[in-house]
């Protein structure tokens, strides 16, 4: 077991005295660090880049109609070969880690049925959706295993919300731009051992606007879910729950309160997977789905000139490329970039590399250059998204100002929990009420470091400790990443139907261990 908690170190941020449209150095230095405890595998780790990155396959409808696509997910166990010659249990959506890629149109209704054939309830997120509150996954709008109760798993009478037996109709809208989103579990107090097992998979919004861009498209277009895992002799995940039956005491055994890491790094549930690539531009959906580990992603080599070409926010395209050296991306954060790997001759390699990582975990996945391009890497214009609606929302809008603290204060069990405020969540109580069409503006402050995610709403970031926003803060943002000590100050138009949603820690293990709290948007 290795501590990593509450390092905070500093890195130089090297490298920015680029050549080319670089926006800006960080007006922070990049204060760095992971919050977590490296839960070590219990057998040899196999060697990085020797299987093929795999992706995700894209669901059919079951049926469409002049308004909506719907769409049937099925969530139950099976075996997958993650580590080569092993096989894995895992917990996945059509069986599958990651689940299916479900690609929606702006505009079009999206209905998913999901059926939970698993031992335990589920709750499904779209984390980036614009859902109406009864389809946003409430933490304690459980999904029952047919012919059960909430009982049966621990979940006592005044903690459950709305609840379905075996199945139910998720229904998205889908009134979004074009945007990476994500969906996974959210079942209150058992998020984390869930994802662990394998609940995640994206969701694409794909528009018009974006398809008229001409970026890299088909087969140039690859999302890539990166998380860290850890083992056990046999090859199945290990995570230190306190009921590994997920259905008595929640949490993580107190060593691992600050969050769970693993050893072994994932790539669309491959280990430090290849990818084959020809000499052209890819857009790489880039997401962070660990648990515990934020990262900060670079290439080695470095090339001359900063590598990514950051396209997308959390919330969809920017409305200007901005070049980055590396990514900083915390637990639920989406980047889209594009890698141009024009020129480059065959047989170049460059590793995607995690510069908070230590030892297995510094390496990511590799790209190899197999051969050149033939045009099919499409292009990235000067100009993106018409985003006068983000340029136009200034402060001047806000008609509230509230503050939230993330800090360890609460006790349950005789252990001490991760609260919001001074308090432990609890579904009963607002901790927020907006007016919906209105706008504020939101103070968070983290100690440690929290990734600050809300559902249903997208915000700019302001300021962060009273500085300007970093580089990678721009565009619509859903979540952000503070680290130890850090200040932020975010501007959220509540655009969203009234109702009650959450706002958490997407730190998986905290937001278990009661980081989570209310806002009921009236
Ligand atoms: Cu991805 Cu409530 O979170
Ligand atoms: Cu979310
Ligand atoms: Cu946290």
């Amino acid at each position: 077991m290795t501590t990593m908690s509450r390092r905070g170190f500093l890195r130089a941020a090297g490298g920015l005295a680029l050549a080319g449209p670089v926006l800006g150095s960080c007006s922070l230095s990049e204060v760095g660090g992971v919050t977590g405890v490296v839960v070590d595998s219990e057998l040899d780790l196999p060697e990085p880049f020797q299987v093929a990155l795999p992706i995700p396959p894209v669901l059919q409808p079951v049926r469409r109609d002049e308004t909506t696509d719907y769409y049937e997910i099925v969530q139950r166990e099976a075996a997958r070969e993650t580590l080569p010659g092993l096989q894995t249990p895992v917990w996945g959506y059509e069986g599958n880690f990651p689940g299916p890629t479900i690609v929606s149109r702006s505009g079009r209704r999206t209905v998913v049925r999901h059926t939970n054939r698993l031992p335990v309830p589920t709750v499904v997120h779209l984390h980036g959706g614009r859902t109406p509150a009864d389809s946003d996954g409430y933490p304690i709008d459980l999904v029952l295993p047919p012919g059960s109760e909430a009982e049966m798993y621990g979940h006592h009478a005044e903690m459950v919300g709305e609840v379905s037996h075996g199945f139910r109709d998720y229904v998205y809208p889908m009134q979004q731009r074009a945007a990476t989103l994500w969906y996974h579990d959210h079942r209150m107090d058992f998020t984390g051992p869930a994802v662990w097992r394998g609940l995640a998979g994206f969701h694409l919004v794909v528009d018009d606007e974006e398809e008229s861009l001409g970026l890299p498209a088909g087969a140039n277009d690859i999302p890539l879910m990166i998380c860290d895992r850890s083992f056990d002799s046999a090859g199945a995940f290990r995570y230190p729950a306190r009921d590994p039956s997920l259905t008595g005491a929640p949490g993580v055994t107190e060593d691992f309160m600050d969050g769970v890491l693993g050893d072994v790094v994932l790539v669309n549930g491959a280990p430090w997977p290849v990818l084959e690539v020809t000499a052209s531009r890819y857009r790489f959906r880039i997401l962070n789905a660990s648990n515990a580990r934020r990262m900060e992603l670079a290439l080695d080599p470095e090339p001359d000139e900063a590598p990514f070409i950051q396209i997308g926010s959390d919330g969809g395209l920017l409305g200007a490329p901005v070049r980055h050296e590396s990514i900083p991306i915390a637990q639920a954060e989406r980047f889209d970039v594009v890698l141009d790997f024009t020129g480059q001759p065959a047989g170049s390699e460059f590793t995607l590399v995690d510069r908070l990582g230590e030892g297995s975990t510094e390496q990511v996945m590799r790209f190899r250059v197999a051969g050149p391009g033939d045009g099919e890497g499409g292009d990235v214009p000067d100009r993106l998204a018409d985003m006068s609606d983000f340029d136009a929302l200034t402060e001047s809008s806000s008609v509230a100002t509230r503050t939230f603290d993330f800090d360890q204060a609460g006790e349950r069990d005789g252990m001490s929990m991760w609260t919001i405020n001074g308090e432990m969540f609890d579904p009963r109580r607002a901790d927020a009420d907006p007016v919906a069409g209105t706008s504020e503006v939101w103070e968070l402050h983290s100690d440690p470091a929290h990734p600050v995610h809300l559902h249903v709403v997208s915000f700019k970031v302001l300021s962060r400790n009273d500085d300007e926003p970093k580089p990678t803060d721009a565009g619509w943002k859903d979540t952000i990443d503070l680290v130890e000590g850090e200040r932020a100050r975010i501007l959220i138009p509540f655009d969203a139907e009234p109702g009650r949603y959450v706002f958490h820690c997407h730190n998986l293990e905290h937001e278990d261990m009661a980081m989570m709290a209310n806002m009921e948007i009236r």
